[in-house]
Parts: C-alpha cells; sequence; structure tokens
C-alpha cells in the first residue's frame, strides 16, 4: 500500500484484516514510527483495534522502503493524496506520478499496479505510460479500484460496501483483484467489472451526485424558510419515494471534508477540459459556498444584526461528527466571520481541537458545552456530535446571557427551545418566527 494517508491506511488495515500480508508504505518516517508502535495520528473509530490485531498477527507492517515493500507485492496500491492545485481547480497528480514511477523501480515480478486514490479519467492510462518509460522490462497490469469509504464510518464502508468497483483490461489482473476481494465476494457483495475510464468516472460521478443531493434539499430549506414550509418533513416526503431514496438529503451548513468538494471542483475542470461543461455540478459548489456563507446571516438575524462585542458558543467544528478532519469544513467560513465581527467565540468539539487549534486563531477551546454557553448570547451549533444531541437546553439557557439557537444541523426543535426559555431558535430550512 504505497500512502498510508485515510484511504491508503484503512485499506491497508481491512486488506490485513482479510488474512492478506499488507506493507504499508509512507515516505513520512514520523508516521510510520508511529504506526508501528499502533499509534494512529487520524481519529477513526474502530481502526486501532482492527490494526492492532494485525500487527500482532504477523499480517500488517509499516515502512518507509518502498523497494522492499513492493518487493514480490501481488498488488501495489497506490493511496497518495489527489488535492486540489492551486489555481485552476484540477487534481494535482504528482504524487501519483511519483508513485508510479518509484513502484516501477522497485518490481521485481508481475504485479498489478491498482490506483486507489482518486483520479481523473485517463489517469491510469498514464500511470501504466509512466511505469513503461520507467521500466520498460516490468511485466504489469494497472487496474482502477476507487474507494467509497465515509470518514467515521471507514472500517464498516469498506467492510461491508454497497459495491466494489474494479476497472481492469486483463484477465490475470482481474484474477489477483478477485483473489484481493475474495473475502467480500464470498458474502455477495457486487463487484462492478468495467474498463479503466468507467471507473475513474463513476467516482467522481458517485460523489457529485451526493453533492448534489445536499446542494438540492439546502437550496429547498432556503426556500422553506421564506413559503412555511419545514424541509425535515419536506425531505422525510421526499426520500420514502424509492427512486430518490431518503439519505443525504439532511439539510445542513453545506458539505465539507476532503472529497466532496475536491471531487466536485475537479470533474467541473475536466468537463470544461472536454468541452462538456458540468453545469449541475458546478452550480452544487457554487450553492455549497452561498449556503456555507447563509449560515453566518443567520448567526447576525439572529444576534439582531450584530455579533460585536457578543459572546458566541460554537458547538461542532470538525466537517462531520465522529473525525477530526476539518478540510473545508463549514465552521472555517462561519467562525472566522464571526470573529471578524468582533464576536467572543468559544469552542466545544470532541476531537476538533489538534487541527482545529491552528485554523481557528482567536477563539477559546473548552471541553464542555455548558462551560462554554455560561454568559454567552448565542449557541450555535455546527456539527451534530451525538454528545450534542441530548443536552439539558434548560441548563443551557439559564445559564446564557441570551439564550439564543442557531441549530444549524436541525437536531432540535423550536418547540424544544422555546420551552426551555429560550429565547430565539432558528434551524435551517424551518420557518423563522
Ligand atoms: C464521502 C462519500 O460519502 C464517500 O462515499 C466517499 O468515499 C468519500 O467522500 C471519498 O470520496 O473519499 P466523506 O467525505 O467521508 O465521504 O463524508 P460524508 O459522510 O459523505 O459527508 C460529507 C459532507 O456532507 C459532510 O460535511 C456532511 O455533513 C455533509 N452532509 C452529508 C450533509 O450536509 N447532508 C447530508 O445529508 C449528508
Amino acid at each position: 500500500m504505497v500512502g498510508a494517508g485515510y484511504v491508503g491506511l484503512v485499506s491497508g488495515v481491512c486488506f490485513s484484516d482479510f488474512g492478506h500480508r499488507v506493507v504499508c508504505f509512507d515516505k513520512a518516517s514520523e508516521k510510520i514510527a508511529m504506526l508501528e508502535h499502533g499509534e494512529v495520528l487520524i481519529y477513526e473509530p474502530g481502526l486501532n483495534a482492527v490494526l492492532a490485531r494485525n500487527v500482532e498477527a504477523g499480517r500488517l507492517t509499516f515502512t518507509t522502503d518502498l523497494t522492499a515493500a513492493v518487493d514480490g507485492a501481488d498488488a501495489v496500491f497506490i493511496a497518495v493524496g489527489t488535492p486540489t492545485r492551486r489555481g485552476d481547480g484540477h487534481a494535482d497528480l504528482s504524487y501519483v506520478m511519483a508513485a508510479a514511477a518509484d513502484i516501477a523501480r522497485a518490481l521485481t515480478s508481475y504485479a498489478v499496479v491498482v490506483t486507489k486514490s482518486t483520479v481523473p479519467v485517463g489517469t491510469n492510462r498514464k500511470v501504466a505510460e509512466v511505469i513503461r518509460a520507467t521500466r520498460p522490462d516490468a511485466a504489469f497490469d494497472v487496474v482502477s479500484n476507487p474507494e467509497f469509504l465515509r470518514e467515521g464510518a471507514a472500517i464498516d464502508d469498506f467492510m461491508k460496501p454497497d459495491r466494489v468497483v474494479v476497472g481492469v483490461e486483463s484477465d490475470r489482473a482481474k484474477g489477483v483483484m478477485g483473489d484481493v476481494y475474495r473475502p467480500l465476494f464470498l458474502r455477495d457483495f457486487p463487484i462492478v467489472y468495467t474498463d479503466l475510464e468507467s471507473a475513474e468516472m463513476i467516482k467522481y460521478a458517485a460523489n457529485a451526485f451526493l453533492a448534489t443531493k445536499i446542494s438540492f434539499i439546502n437550496e429547498i430549506a432556503a426556500l422553506c424558510e421564506r413559503v412555511g414550509a419545514d424541509v425535515k418533513s419536506v425531505a422525510k416526503g421526499m426520500g420514502l419515494d424509492g427512486r430518490i431514496g431518503n439519505k443525504f438529503l439532511h439539510a445542513g451548513p453545506g458539505y465539507g471534508g476532503s472529497c466532496f468538494p475536491k471531487d466536485t471542483s475537479a470533474l467541473a475542470r475536466i468537463g470544461q477540459e472536454h468541452g462538456v461543461p458540468q453545469r449541475i455540478t458546478e452550480t452544487v459548489i457554487a450553492v455549497n459556498d452561498l449556503t456555507k456563507r447563509r449560515m453566518i446571516d443567520k448567526v447576525l438575524d439572529l444576534c439582531d444584526g450584530s455579533v460585536n462585542g457578543k459572546t458566541i458558543a460554537v458547538l461542532g467544528v470538525t466537517f462531520k461528527p465522529e473525525t477530526d478532519d476539518m478540510r473545508d469544513a463549514p465552521s472555517l467560513t462561519v467562525i472566522p466571520a464571526l470573529v471578524g465581527g468582533g464576536a467572543r467565540v468559544r469552542v466545544v468539539d470532541p476531537h476538533g481541537a489538534r487541527e482545529g487549534a491552528a485554523l481557528l486563531p482567536g477563539v477559546d477551546w473548552l471541553d464542555d458545552p455548558y462551560a462554554a454557553t455560561e454568559g454567552a448570547d448565542c449557541l450555535l451549533i455546527l456539527t451534530e456530535w451525538n454528545q450534542f444531541r441530548a443536552l439539558d437546553l434548560k441548563r443551557l439557557a439559564s445559564s446564557m446571557t441570551h439564550a439564543r439557537l442557531a441549530d444549524l444541523r436541525n437536531i432540535y426543535d423550536r418547540a424544544d427551545a422555546l420551552a426551555a426559555r429560550f429565547i430565539a431558535y432558528d434551524g435551517v430550512g424551518r420557518t423563522p418566527q
């Protein structure tokens, strides 16, 4: 496994749990040293335990020596980052191509070189070209095997996938991939075999479609607020139609994370480049930006037009619960605007402080929601961590100077808030009163 980031580490750990011998390579020696001691830098439920039992069983090892990792491998996975390139929105493929050349130099026998990183259409053929150019004698096939796991549910998503997508064009490589994923096929998880380009496209299309559902419901939510509808009921009524489905229809402060923002932007660029602009995806991106900014207005409105000199308690800063990931989190748009508007901001997040401290200067980090709301003028819920779902609203309201609640994940109701003596409540997609 080349690259021990989120996808590489989770995939490597899970493959070893299938019974395979897995060597995870990463250039970052501190990361590898920590992993060797069973320490995982990211917060992902269940990962530590699965990692530990496979290290113990001797199936999972870590190294900074790529040659040793690749030596004799049946499959070499590329799971390095494909960040958005500065300036043009394209996926930056320099890490993927560098990995391909390094792998080529290290190959000792036939291997399939599998791309797990999310890469634009055509990348796998370029990977093959790079390997061929670096090592004309190498025996290999390339395979596209995009990953669909979600942060916070990564182990389960990997072990019980809706489907496995394998873009493969030789029987030999198909045989190797069949062996790699055999434990899943034996349990009847579907596998989609396809050509390289379709596999690459499936990943972008799937993420852009999910992002579309979110931007769609967020735009409907904005309209619900004007016409007196409740977006929760609207989403429920829509989602029960099996053709629509109830998932990814939760209105909120906009999507974030390492995938949707990056992949929608890359898909938009690919479309422009091929003269087939992806207008829906472009609009989805624009609506998401507007949604994040609309949240600032909500807090301002709730605070009578200004947050200057006011104390605001924020619950949750990660882009979603059960992760410590702050990438493109709505909090990174909302909180700086509040600080810039003169607010004193106190933040509580079970796992966000490590990364968040540097990204959100000028805020105070607290451990306890009740301490954070003491004397505050507004309570703002940005991420729906479970521990924020059953707060004692009465206790919160009574300790606040002005008990206002901006519930941007709709985890409470206006009636509950008012019964607990909050003076004002605003959710997303619910008519303000
Ligand atoms: C997403 C996809 O769900 C995975 O299938 C995919 O493998 C992954 O990207 C990737 O490409 O690697 P992830 O970014 O971990 O996974 O998180 P999601 O659970 O999809 O949530 C993304 C964002 O959408 C979060 O900010 C979340 O709060 C938001 N969201 C999600 C909503 O606002 N409403 C919803 O109904 C669902």
